[in-house]
């Protein structure tokens, strides 16, 4: 009865531990780390149950010459339950092989508390992460943290911190290019006029360009200046979000015609690869082996199979109407050509290493586009099923 009571004691502090280490753990994450500290829990009363047990035996094998019963020993027999050697006789079983013969000793109960301990554990673990989803699988996890990652850019690429001549993009909404008017206005008229006409500085409206059009030369120019020319480096005064709005700016009174416009100056500046043009990203085909599609009218039943094909082997990173850790996949087929969607599809690292829109997406997803080894006739349904999500 006394050795069923202690049982009980170890038995009810081994639950309290497990119990209570999810418990730490919500407390004691950061963003989306629960997990981690869980096995770090896990890990840490392992280590500790370990070291006991050790230390127990350590301090056993030395008492144990000793006949009396210290309070080390007493432990040890509560965890061992060894039964004493004058009871040997009753445990022997009546085989012998050999001459050798076995003893029907019960498992120590430390073992078994760790048995039971574990069955718990998984018990634990599997309300929690696979019933009530509160703890984060691998997926999720994955998920999560590429999110975050892509929000840290975020924050990074608001900062500005991360735009600099190789990286800038053109911007093209409302609210930039007010800010980039306010800039120009503020610094820049006085030598490239009101309307960017050209003044003491050259002419904005034209197609010429000393230093090379498109955003990338010409926010390096109002970074580094031509100080030698007469303009000066912006970059102590301007952040690389206002440097980047105001060049966009520049870029957008292209073709607006002000009165007293200077004479062109420099090279006419072809924009032979301006991918940021819609036709342009249309009428990209990729890389890979699809070259041709002819679309007809939509196949509904194509489609269909595509729907199935998508939430199968897409959704865990694609959300059709709103980006994860992917991009929204609605109007794809408006945004991309037939053959380019293919080409993604099936070939994602060949696209990546070797088509321009697919590197940008990438430097702005920072995750992967995974090959998920879809047949062509799989890609090409669920080209028909992206055909029938458009706004
Ligand atoms: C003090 C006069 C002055 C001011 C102020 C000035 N610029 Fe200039 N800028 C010039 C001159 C002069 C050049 C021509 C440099 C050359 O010939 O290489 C120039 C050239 C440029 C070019 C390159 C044009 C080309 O054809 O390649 C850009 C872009 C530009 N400026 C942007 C700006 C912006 C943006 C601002 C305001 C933030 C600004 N500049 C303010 C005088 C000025
Ligand atoms: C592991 C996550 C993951 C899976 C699974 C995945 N994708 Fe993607 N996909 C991405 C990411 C991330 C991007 C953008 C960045 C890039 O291109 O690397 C992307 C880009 C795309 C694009 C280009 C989107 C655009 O705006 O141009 C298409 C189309 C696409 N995926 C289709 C699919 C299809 C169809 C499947 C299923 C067969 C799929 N993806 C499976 C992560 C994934």
């Amino acid at each position: 009865m006394k050795v069923i009571k202690k049982l009980g004691v170890i038995a009810t502090v081994f639950l309290l531990l497990i119990l209570s280490s999810p418990l730490f753990a919500q407390s004691g994450t950061d963003s989306g780390g629960g997990l981690e500290s869980v096995i770090k829990i896990m890990i840490a009363v392992t280590v500790f149950l370990v070291a006991i047990i050790m230390w127990l035996v350590l301090v056993y094998s030395e008492k144990s010459e000793t006949a009396e019963q210290s309070g080390f020993s007493k432990l040890m027999q509560l965890l061992n339950q060894r039964p004493p050697i004058e009871d040997e006789q009753k445990l022997l079983l009546d085989h012998d092989f050999d001459g050798i013969r076995e003893l029907n000793n019960k498992i120590p109960p430390w073992f078994m508390a760790i048995f039971y301990g574990s069955i718990i554990w998984a018990l634990v673990y599997m309300v929690d992460f696979h019933i009530l989803g509160s703890g984060n699988v691998q997926e999720d996890e994955y998920a999560e943290e590429v999110q975050i990652a892509a929000m840290e850019r975020e924050i990074l690429n608001r900062s500005g911190s991360l735009v600099n001549e190789e990286s800038v993009t053109r911007v093209d909404d409302v609210a930039a290019l007010a800010s980039g008017k306010d800039i120009f206005v503020k610094n820049c008229a006085a030598c490239h006029g009101m309307g960017g006409e050209g003044l003491v500085g050259p002419n904005f409206t034209d197609e010429y360009w000393i230093h090379g059009g498109g955003i990338k030369n010409v926010f390096k120019i109002i970074k580094y200046g031509v100080p030698q020319k007469g303009m000066i480096s912006w970059q102590a005064q301007l952040d690389p979000t206002q440097m980047q709005e105001v060049g966009s700016y520049i870029l957008s009174l292209k073709g607006s015609n002000p009165p007293n416009q200077k004479g062109p100056e420099g090279k006419k500046w072809e924009e032979s690869d301006d991918t940021e043009s819609e036709s342009g990203l249309l009428s990209d085909k990729g890389v890979g082996e699809i070259q041709e599609i002819i679309l007809e009218d939509i196949d509904t039943d194509l489609a269909k199979m595509g729907e199935e094909v998508f939430v199968a082997k897409c959704s865990a990173c694609h959300k059709i109407n709103k980006r994860f850790v992917g991009p929204a996949l609605i109007g794809i087929t408006q945004r991309r050509s037939p053959e380019w969607i293919m080409n993604m599809i099936l070939d994602p690292e060949k696209m990546v290493k070797e088509n321009k829109i697919a590197q940008q997406l990438l430097a702005e997803y920072l995750a992967p586009m995974a090959n998920q080894n879809l047949t062509k006739d799989e890609a090409r349904s669920v080209l028909e099923y992206f055909r029938t999500q458009t706004n």
